[in-house]
């Protein structure tokens, strides 16, 4: 696919646009700055050269950027969904979050977190009435060694079954979210709701950017959860269900397999763990939270 400059003198003039803007960074005395925008430099002008960007295109990307820019506000931020849809989210977790012995894996996390997610005792419900079919949620948190740790803060936030946040009905909402702590033992159990997939936000130039090269917005169903605990790394992740028709393609790259879990769909009258009457349908799952040690 790349084509190269034209002539040799064409190339003479391109390579040396690219030295001349490397160059004007030699007297930053931030050397990372420095490392950063020389990387960004040369990458940038690599793109432009191999796809010999038109500049009725370069008008294009300007004016998308532009548009991104308008309808960012203080709740709707269209940068991380490009950031998101582009993989280049999930890519900055990968290279921050290595794989440590067994510990659970991180994934993205998204722009539905709140900070004042309202506390529940163990075996609570963090549904606060929005809308799903009931889901068991327990397992353990332990370090990458199976000691259990007792008191890691566990924060869980979902969406509900027609696929929204509370905060996208009224930003000072709160349901389908909460914090618990483990327990000695470093067991953890909860109501929440089985997982449905929705879509990112599309009603802007990301979503038009998705529909124009035929990608859907939607993501895999998932449950978010945010695990801290003194001398480890706090985990950012989700779990999904085995089976969900989206899957590999969750529109922001955010599955991996080892996140995958097997939710049990329970019939009616199925008698619950903690003897709550449920009416109709519920489901379970386990998921064994293993915190890798700070600095891993
Ligand atoms: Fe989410």
């Amino acid at each position: 696919m790349t084509r190269p400059a034209t002539s040799p003198e064409q190339e003479v003039v391109e390579a040396r646009l690219v030295e001349a803007v490397v160059a004007s960074f030699d007297a930053c005395s931030d050397p990372r700055l420095k490392e950063l925008m020389v990387s960004l430099v040369r990458h940038l002008h690599a793109f432009i050269r191999d796809v010999r960007l038109t500049e009725e295109e370069w008008g294009e990307a300007i004016e998308f950027l532009t548009r991104a820019g308008h309808i960012t506000d203080d709740v709707r931020q269209e940068f991380i969904l490009l950031s998101d849809t582009l993989g280049a989210s999930m890519q900055t977790i990968n290279i921050n979050n290595a794989a440590y012995e067994n510990a659970t894996e991180a994934t993205v996390f998204g722009p539905f977190f709140v900070e004042d997610a309202p506390h529940v005792e163990l075996g609570g419900d963090v549904a606060f009435g929005a809308p799903g079919e009931p889901c068991w949620v327990e397992g353990t948190v332990t370090d990458t060694q199976g000691n259990p740790l007792a008191g890691a803060r566990i924060e869980v936030w979902e969406a509900d079954e027609d696929g929204l946040y509370d905060v996208q009905y009224d930003a000072g909402k709160r349901s389908a979210r909460g914090h618990l702590f483990s327990a000695a033992d470093g067991s953890y159990r909860f109501w929440g709701l089985t997982p449905t997939p929705y879509p990112i936000p599309d009603d802007g130039p990301v979503g038009q950017m998705l529909a124009a090269v035929g990608r859907s917005p939607l993501r895999a169903s998932h449950l978010h959860f945010m695990v801290s605990h003194p001398g480890t790394r706090t985990l950012v992740t989700h779990i999904f269900p085995e089976g969900d028709p989206i899957g590999e393609r969750d529109s922001v790259f955010g599955l991996k397999q080892s996140l995958v879990k097997r939710f049990e769909q329970q019939a009616a009258g199925a008698p619950t763990p903690d003897g709550r009457v449920v009416e109709g349908t519920w489901s379970r799952v386990r998921f064994d939270i293993v915190l890798a040690p700070v600095g891993a």
